[in-house]
């Protein structure tokens, strides 16, 4: 399927074709990775500008490297630094970002919707790189593709998303992209950190994580988003890391001896996963990170490759 979209917001809107698009789009490009030369004329002349008002390691990192390696101009602005520490707005930065004529913008904002709010307001591509609670596109996409690369088929396949459910928008994007393409999902946490949304979407929900990670083909481990957490939604970290930290010893009693360990990262070691889980056999978290620059690729060139800022 051709990629017709002048914008990548959220895997919800999208139909698992387009989903399928991105990702073999992704597959056809990992191979770049282990080229000698990783460079590769196909955006050349277009720009990418990197608008994160948000801290992150390895989205804006892969997106760096990705337009890069694809040969286009990229340039990264964080807000500490720029003049929105003087008091202008997101979107009065961003038209002033615009009117430099980029050909994509990628943004990453504390807000829900912010990227949903450029994407009206500016004629260039946006990429949403995480808004919020809200979504995670090219997480989803990212965390899909290596699952389709260790396990070779999503349909049928079972997965726990297991923890901070409520604060999570790689959670969300993930159970779109995981539905759409005929897996099954089930959500495991404390109940303070189950969205209603989760059954809404037809996932399964499990309030204890030895039934969870119970005959699941990939458990994915999520971090507790404390700086989204407006109340004392649990006790304590050592009391949630007791109930919900994932071991090796649990893994053994409970899990498939071929699941996949994923976390999308930062990982808060010996809180949601023990080191030994984070660095072991299960795990394909670094997978996940390599996977990650193939998806941006993926992502700018579907968007960019091949128009001009003018056409858009
Ligand atoms: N997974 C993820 O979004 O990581 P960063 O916050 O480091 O970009």
């Amino acid at each position: 399927m051709g990629w017709t979209r002048k914008d990548l917001l959220t895997i919800r809107e999208l139909e698992p074709a387009e989903i399928l698009t991105l990702i073999d789009t992704a597959a056809s490009l990992e191979e770049i990775a282990g080229r000698e030369i990783k460079k590769v004329p196909a955006l050349r002349g277009k720009t990418v500008v990197n608008l994160f008002y948000e801290n992150s390691t390895r989205t804006r990192t892969s997106f760096e490297i990705a337009g890069k390696w694809l040969s286009a101009d990229v340039i990264n602005f964080a807000a500490s630094g720029s003049s929105a520490a003087k008091g202008e707005s997101f979107v009065d930065t961003a038209r002033n970002i615009a009117a430099m004529s980029p050909n994509v913008v990628v943004v990453r904002h504390s807000s829900s919707g912010a990227p949903a709010l450029l994407a009206r307001e500016l004629s260039c591509a946006i990429v949403n790189a995480g808004d919020g609670a809200h979504e995670h596109p090219t997480q989803a996409l990212l965390d899909l593709l290596t699952i389709r690369n260790k396990k070779g088929h999503f349909e049928g396949l079972s997965v726990a998303i297991v923890g901070d459910i409520a604060h999570s928008r790689v959670a969300r994007s993930n159970i779109h992209g995981m539905k759409k393409l005929g897996m099954t999902v089930t959500v495991a946490g404390p109940p303070t950190l189950i969205p209603p949304y989760a059954q809404e979407l037809g996932c399964k929900v499990s309030y204890r994580l030895e039934d969870a990670i119970r005959d699941v083909d990939v458990i994915m481990m999520l971090r507790l988003q404390q700086e989204r957490m407006h109340a004392g939604l649990i006790p304590s970290l050592r009391e949630y890391s007791r109930y919900w930290g994932l071991t090796l010893d649990r893994l053994a009693a409970h899990a498939r001896p071929d699941v996949l360990i994923m976390h999308p990262g930062p990982v808060n070691r010996g809180v949601e996963l023990s080191p030994e889980v984070a660095d072991g056999p299960y795990s394909v978290i670094l997978d996940q990170v390599a996977k990650g620059v193939a998806v941006r690729m993926a992502v700018l060139l579907l968007l960019a490759g091949g128009r001009s800022g003018e056409e858009k």
